[in-house]
Parts: C-alpha cells; structure tokens; sequence
C-alpha cells in the first residue's frame, strides 16, 4: 500500500495526506519521507510521531514489562493496555492470552475475535516460545519428561519442547497456555522458574527493538504467520 492510501485509509482526506507528507510530518520505519507514493506494507508509520493505524483489524505487538497487568484496565493499577499509543487504544483491541505481572516479553493485541480466540485455545494447539532463568539446570532426562506431558495436580500437560540454552537458562515451547502453564512445568521437573519472558507466538517473534514497554503494529508477513498458525489462511 502506498504511504498516501494508508493516511487516507486512517482518516486523512487525500489532500490533508498530500501536505503531510510534503511537510515532512511522516516518517516510514522511522526515517522521514516526502514521497507520498512510498510503499509501506509491513511498515511502522508515523504521523506526527504517532502511529498511523488503518481501519480495519489492529493487530500489534508489546514489550510487556514486568510489574504490568495484563488486564484491559484496572482502577488502581497500570495495565499492559495503558501502554499502547492512544491511537491505538481507542480500537479497543483484546491482549491474547495473559501474562503474569512479573513475566515480560511478548504479547498480542488484537481486535480480530476470531484470530484471538484461536490463538489462546488449546484446540488450535498454537506454539507459545518462553525464555526462562531457573534454578539449577534441567538435563535431557528433563526434557524427556515434559517432552512426554507432565501430569500436573489438575491436568496433564500436553508435550512441551525443552531447549536448555545455557546454566539455569531454558526456553520451552507449549502449546496450550494454560494458568500459570510454565511456571508449574518448570517446577514440577525441579526447576522453578526465576524470570520468564514469552519470546514467541504462532511464530511470530518479539522484536528485539522494542523496549520494555513500547509496541508496534505487526507487519502484514506477521498477521500472515499468525493467521497461518491459527489455520484462518493456507499454510
Ligand atoms: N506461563 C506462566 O506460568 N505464566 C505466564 O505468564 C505465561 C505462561
């Protein structure tokens, strides 16, 4: 899509979108441009230095902090929500899926219900990649085990994949994302968890940009991989 179409497409008539451009008050992957025919599918696009955001489903991308809710909103508390720009905001998108408040890393936001809800249920069994520090490190009889589904006091866990990156440091790779799902993992292989972070959803990964904190609309090979991984498109 050319840089002109997609400020109309936000709300800008053609001609308010023309002088933007020509006065410089866009920037496309944050280098300023004065070509109003520039294409930016996948782009992050600024207007005024706030993100220019189509009709039409949002999809985006946050660096959760730790200490964060994840909830929408909260009287008291700040929310992963409250993070994103306002323009943003004001589409009402949904986080997929939660996080805990003192786990960081990747998380989704979307107003596409349908994507949503098949990224988060097991049935669609799409891949979640966690990075965790834990005490002691695991060893292949470890990995066996969640490899083989750990029976957890109330259910047993689908098979998850234990990569050990390093002393006391891991990723695991789970399918369902139930409560508390890794952390009780970790634990019941005797390695609970100290710090985690979500790398990864439905192969879509956390861009190493983004600080703690800031997010970013997800480019269109991104909605792709996750409409793919929620079998909404052709593989
Ligand atoms: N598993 C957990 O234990 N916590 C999270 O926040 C996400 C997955």
């Amino acid at each position: 899509m050319r840089l002109d179409k997609l400020l109309t497409a936000a709300g800008l008539t053609r001609a308010q979108a023309r002088r933007a451009v020509l006065e410089g008050r866009a920037t496309v992957n944050g280098a300023p441009t004065r070509d109003a025919g520039a294409h930016v599918d996948g782009a992050s696009v600024l207007l005024d230095g706030r993100p220019v955001v189509p009709p039409g489903d949002v999809f985006c991308m946050l660096n959760k902090p730790a200490g964060v809710l994840t909830a929408v909103r909260d009287a008291r508390e700040a929310t992963a929500f409250s993070l994103l720009p306002e323009a943003v905001r004001r589409r009402n998108p949904s986080p997929v899926g939660r996080l805990d408040r003192d786990v960081t890393g990747l998380l989704l936001f979307t107003t596409h219900g349908e994507l949503l809800h098949r990224l988060i249920a097991p049935k669609y069994a799409v891949e979640k990649v966690y990075v965790a520090r834990v005490d002691g490190t695991p060893d292949e009889a470890d990995v066996r085990r969640l490899a083989a589904g750990v029976a957890l006091a109330d259910f047993t866990a689908r098979p998850a994949r234990l990569e050990i990156l390093g002393e006391g440091l891991v990723r695991l790779t789970v399918t369902e994302g139930r409560y508390h799902e890794v952390k009780r993992l970790l634990a019941a292989v005797g390695h609970p968890v100290l710090e985690l972070a979500r790398a990864a959803m439905g192969g879509v990964y956390l861009d190493k940009a983004l600080k703690a904190g800031e997010s970013r609309p997800l480019t269109d090979a991104e909605v792709a991989c996750l409409m793919r991984a929620a079998r909404l498109a052709e593989p």
